[in-house]
């Protein structure tokens, strides 16, 4: 595995090297900084005026859930939010006609197991597309406040063309969002839903940690397995992250090795174009579900809908 830091390559190039397990690392710039600068801002008005990284030393966990359950819907759906992705996307070389995004999502993860579940889930080992994404996903991950090694999250790159036995079978899109929307309707904090998980034991070290400032960034397949490292360092971390997938990869069926993935459904369905948001065609979707729900009110996520607050495969 390489790590690219800055690197010149053409978005060809650079999916690429994505695809055979190497990661892009970016130095913080100005349309990254923007992005984060704006979550930051979101994040610290709604912990206003404790400094969010320290709340969870002040407050109970049922009040921290209150803060944090509402502030992500409103980062996901802020339209500023949307105008400070595309441009950042424009800004990092992607062909904007080719490449499709989904909303971005804000993570927390807090420290010594103050809370590990719902809003602040603790991802296991796992690869995303063992969530029903497409091999060609790239995720774009970029963290809010300054972060360390205890607090970030990990590569385990020797599993990146090993197959690991998982429970991906049991995994449906549709049927995950369905009961995330029941339970979001419901307003239960702890989420329930069947994870896909490694079914043997792993070597998980050595691991492989990147720490960048925020407003650093970082791209990976979406088909590396990675997991949240058990946050130790005193503080909560907020990052942010997202996910492309670009038109001729997906129509090739191209991207990174799927070779242990048996999940159903696909998330394509929630990503949108980025020169004009329109959907992934229905011709390229059907290579990934043959059989797509006909009915796909309350079973496709949209970004409008209540589900977004959620979503499988985080970091
Ligand atoms: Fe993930």
């Amino acid at each position: 595995m390489t790590i690219y830091l800055d690197s010149h390559l053409s978005d060809a190039e650079r999916r690429r090297r994505l695809y055979a397990g190497d990661v892009f690392l970016y130095s913080p710039r100005p349309a990254t900084r923007a992005l984060t600068e704006f979550a930051r801002e979101l994040i610290e008005e709604a912990f206003a005026p404790l400094d969010p990284q320290h709340a969870q030393h002040a407050l109970p966990v049922e009040r921290f859930v209150e803060i944090v359950a509402p502030l992500k819907p409103r980062f996901i759906h802020h339209p500023r939010t949307r105008e400070l992705l595309l441009a950042l996307l424009a800004d990092t070389g992607v062909d904007m006609t080719q490449t499709y995004f989904d909303v971005p999502r804000m993570r927390v993860a807090t420290s010594n197991n103050y809370l590990n579940a719902g809003v602040a889930y603790v991802l296991h080992p796992h690869r995303d597309i063992w969530y029903s994404s497409p091999p060609c996903q790239i995720n774009w991950w970029l963290p809010v406040f300054e972060f360390e090694s205890e607090s970030s999250f990990a590569f385990h790159p020797q599993y990146f063309d090993q197959i690991v036995p998982n429970t991906s079978g049991d995994y449906n899109h549709y049927e995950w969002n369905r009961v995330g929307r029941a339970q979001a309707a419901k307003e239960i904090k702890a989420d329930t839903r069947k994870q896909p998980k490694a079914t043997v034991p792993l070597q998980l070290k050595p691991d492989v940690r990147i720490v960048c400032p925020p407003g650093g960034m970082l791209m990976f397949a979406g088909a590396h397995l990675h997991s949240t490292v058990p946050n130790t360092s005193g503080r909560s971390r907020f990052s942010i992250d997202f996910r492309t997938a670009q038109h001729d990869d997906l129509a090739a069926m191209d991207g990174a090795p799927a070779i242990d993935r048996a999940c159903t459904g696909t998330t394509l369905f929630e990503l949108r174009r980025a020169s004009d948001l329109t959907p992934v065609p229905e011709e390229l979707i059907r290579l990934y579900d043959p059989n797509p729900p006909a009915n796909r009110e309350g079973v496709v996520f949209t970004p409008q809908g209540a589900g977004a607050a959620t979503s499988g495969g985080g970091m």
